[in-house]
């Protein structure tokens, strides 16, 4: 059985659409749906925005569902100049980036579990990386090329990088760049996946993190955010899952 979220509704309901046999089970004021995706046994859910969120959705798909993998999928935003809206990132290692019980412990460090940084499985990560590439080579079967100019989405790069995760949707560009200097190898920025990966280390469960750059944690961050969910987020998760699944 394996375990996908992604944090907002837009962004998994059209994965939830492709599953052939679905049972809803609501945990914790949380909706699971349990069935067949692709001839795989799955559960996913939306987990909503957050860290906190986030961790309580894995844990009750890791001892309520018996979930042995987890899959995150959703956007960031850039930090890495190299990176544009449109492109892909495979997690390598999250990190929280507001975590800071210094002068107690490092800044960045979970008091307690002497860790900042959170390796993905690395099985489960090139299966993705890989599920990327294909998808983008075929992108034209999944998204109109009028959607995709409307975003101005060109060449769509695959990369493998640090990501880090936040209660903050990051629009400032003076924070942008503090977490730029503070953590020199991250290359995106979201909300839920370095919580995901902590559970996911505690449980001993093999997880991958997928992300779609859907802005520059800047100040034009906010722009047509909902839009890039449901027109092209939502798409590339879809897609790339499902080349995921195949490859399994
Ligand atoms: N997810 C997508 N864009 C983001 C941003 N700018 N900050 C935090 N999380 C994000």
């Amino acid at each position: 059985m394996i375990g996908v979220i992604s944090a907002m509704p837009e962004e998994i309901d059209l994965l939830i659409g492709k599953m052939t046999s679905s049972e809803l089970v609501e945990i914790g004021q949380r909706k699971y749906y349990k069935g067949e995706l692709w001839g795989k046994d799955v559960v996913i859910a939306y987990s909503r925005i957050g860290k906190v969120a986030a961790a309580t959705t894995a844990v009750t798909m890791i001892l309520t569902f018996g979930v042995k993998e987890i899959i995150f999928s959703g956007v960031a935003g850039a930090i890495s100049r190299n990176l544009n809206i449109g492109d892909i990132v495979i997690a390598k290692r999250l990190v929280q980036h507001d975590m800071d019980a210094s002068p107690i412990f490092p800044r960045f460090e979970v008091p307690l579990l002497d860790k900042s940084f959170f390796e993905t499985d690395e099985q489960l990560s090139r299966r993705l990386f890989r599920a990327a590439k294909i998808f983008v080579e075929n992108i034209n079967r999944y998204i109109t090329r009028d959607l995709l100019r409307r975003f101005r989405i060109e060449r769509i790069n695959v990369t493998r990088g640090d990501v880090a995760s936040g209660d903050q949707f990051i629009t400032d560009s003076r924070r942008h760049h503090d977490l730029k200097q503070a953590l020199p190898s991250i290359v995106c920025v979201e909300m839920e996946g370095a919580a995901v990966a902590q559970v996911c280390y505690e449980y001993q469960v093999p997880f991958a993190v997928l992300r779609t750059i859907s802005d520059n944690a800047d100040h034009n961050a906010e722009i047509d955010f909902n839009q890039f969910l449901t027109s092209i987020a939502s798409r590339y998760s879809t897609g790339i899952l499902e080349i995921f699944f195949s490859l399994i």
